[in-house]
């Protein structure tokens, strides 16, 4: 028989199978050390990244300046770069950051875990930190939504939520009702109901499906009553991808009387809103009213590691997977519930209490959007709205792509179609070279910043966020342009 051996880089040659404990002359892969990894540079970096990851995405982390920047360390609020500079972080890893970089006490509890050489798999026997972690998300969850189960990301959390909710709504009953611009993930199954074209290419995807604009309880009302079909429906709380929309509380309390009124499973997608991020645990907790089934992934891993969780009412949970016979229909993969990780999540949980990061996220978050509108009364031709709670804000800027003035016109030929008429690229990227502020975007609206600070932000961050905000407004949009593209031929 022939194998492959993994070949070393550029050539591929068969290799002769030789028995079994004898793997004399098996070349070692040209493997980079731990060491070799910390000690590359930007160059090497980028190199690497175009050889391996993702050619095609370079090309943007180019143009918002990424590319330039080594991470040496990360601490609370700040990245730290190869130049010592620190980098405010209103990014916070599109609200993966709960924390903020490296909390010590997340650090401690993952030290005390490997120094004691705790177990990290725990598929045949139970493990007490995935049952303790259970436990802490139930306490922390309204209502009955007692039931948890343990992915490492918000797809995969999100994957089990639609397929519970399938099999509680039974199978007469398939259709799933998602809305215009949502994001669920980018697995097969969730791409169904992530409503991006981009995403979604040329995909086969699992069909069911019926798409409703955000916001509206009408439209959801007609659906539910046209089509019996429908057994479940997918709402993230507040729009992330879809650039921070919200819907008022009336919309979510008509929401519930009318799943319960057709016995439709609701699912909250809670990946990004959740974990404190809009001033309580959940977002839905703001409107008084509780979903079948949610979602959390992000900060659930303290920062630190890779961690999802769905959580759904016991009842809804027991109709579908209940007994011994079903009960290993949709059972934890491998990886779900690790010892570290659900040790991290475990403290992570106490901290973000122990620290009222909650309350601290519903006062500051105030004062950012405070301080935003105070800019947006100051700039009314650049600022177009500001919206959000707690710290998870958007903040949209005007549309140019008609109105950009001709002078700059011929300079942004080099730029993508949808950058040409959104500040938000060129601010974000001179936020970062000339004030070392880190902010995103949203997916599908390119002229949105996207804020989502740690939740350990506190109002000098806000001031010091405001105040390069304000550096680079201030320059006017003609000024904003040309230092971008100066930014690009640099
Ligand atoms: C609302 C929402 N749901 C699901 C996901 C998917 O999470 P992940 O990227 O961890 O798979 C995301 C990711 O951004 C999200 O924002």
């Amino acid at each position: 028989m022939t194998v492959m051996t993994k070949p070393s880089k550029k050539q591929s040659l068969p290799v002769t199978d030789t028995p079994a404990l004898a793997p004399v002359g098996l070349a070692r892969p040209k493997l980079m050390s731990v060491a070799d990894a910390k000690a590359m540079d930007v160059a090497s970096m980028a190199s690497e990244f175009v050889d391996h990851v993702n050619p095609g995405q370079m090309h943007f982390m180019k143009l918002l300046g990424f590319h330039k920047i080594k991470v040496e360390r990360a601490e609370g609020m700040h990245y730290i770069d190869q130049n010592g500079r620190r980098i405010l972080d209103f990014f916070g890893g599109f609200g993966s950051l709960a924390l903020g970089h490296n909390h010590p006490r997340i650090l401690e509890a993952r030290k005390t875990f490997q120094d004691e050489k705790r177990h990290e798999i725990a598929i045949a026997f139970l493990s007490q930190y995935a049952t303790a972690l259970a436990h802490n998300i139930a306490a922390c969850s309204p209502g009955d939504l007692d039931m948890v189960f343990f992915g490492s990301s918000g797809s995969e959390a999100m994957e089990a939520a639609v397929k519970l909710a399938e099999r509680a709504a039974g199978p007469d009953r398939p259709k799933v009702v998602y809305a215009v611009n949502s994001f669920h993930g980018k697995t097969k199954g969730v791409l169904a109901i992530t409503d991006g074209a981009l995403y979604r290419g040329e995909f086969q995807l699992a069909g069911n499906t019926v798409r409703v604009p955000f916001a509206d309880i009408d439209a959801i009302e007609n659906a539910f009553r046209a089509d019996p079909a429908i057994g479940s429906i997918v709402l993230e709380t507040v729009q992330g991808g879809g650039g921070i929309i919200q819907a008022p509380a009336e919309y979510w309390q008509k929401l519930r009387a009318l799943c319960d009124e057709y016995g439709v499973i609701w699912v909250a997608d809670e990946v990004q809103c959740g974990y404190g991020r809009t001033g309580r645990f959940y977002a839905f907790e703001h409107y008084g009213v509780v979903p079948d089934i949610t979602a959390l992934a992000k900060s659930l891993g303290g920062g630190k590691t890779a961690m999802a969780a769905m959580i759904a009412r016991r009842d809804v949970y027991m109709k579908a997977y209940g007994t011994p016979k079903t009960a290993m229909i949709h059972a934890q993969a491998t990886f779900g519930g690790m010892g570290e990780s659900c040790v991290t999540a475990i403290e992570a949980l106490n901290v973000l209490y122990d620290e009222g990061l909650i309350d601290n996220t519903a006062a500051t978050g105030a004062y950012l959007i405070e301080r935003l509108e105070a800019l947006k009364a100051k700039y009314p031709k650049m600022i177009k709205d500001v919206r959000g709670r707690g710290l998870m804000v958007g903040l949209e800027f005007q549309d140019f792509s008609e109105t950009m003035p001709a002078v700059i016109r011929p300079m942004l030929t080099m730029l993508d179609d949808k950058l040409k008429g959104s500040l938000s690229g060129f601010v974000g990227s001179l936020l970062l070279r000339d004030y070392g502020v880190l902010v995103a975007f949203t997916e599908y609206n390119r002229n949105v910043i996207r804020l989502e600070p740690p939740l350990i932000c506190q109002r000098e961050h806000v001031d010091q966020f405001i105040d390069a905000f304000e550096g680079v407004l201030g320059r006017g949009v003609i000024r904003i342009v040309k230092d971008f593209i100066a930014s690009q031929v640099r």
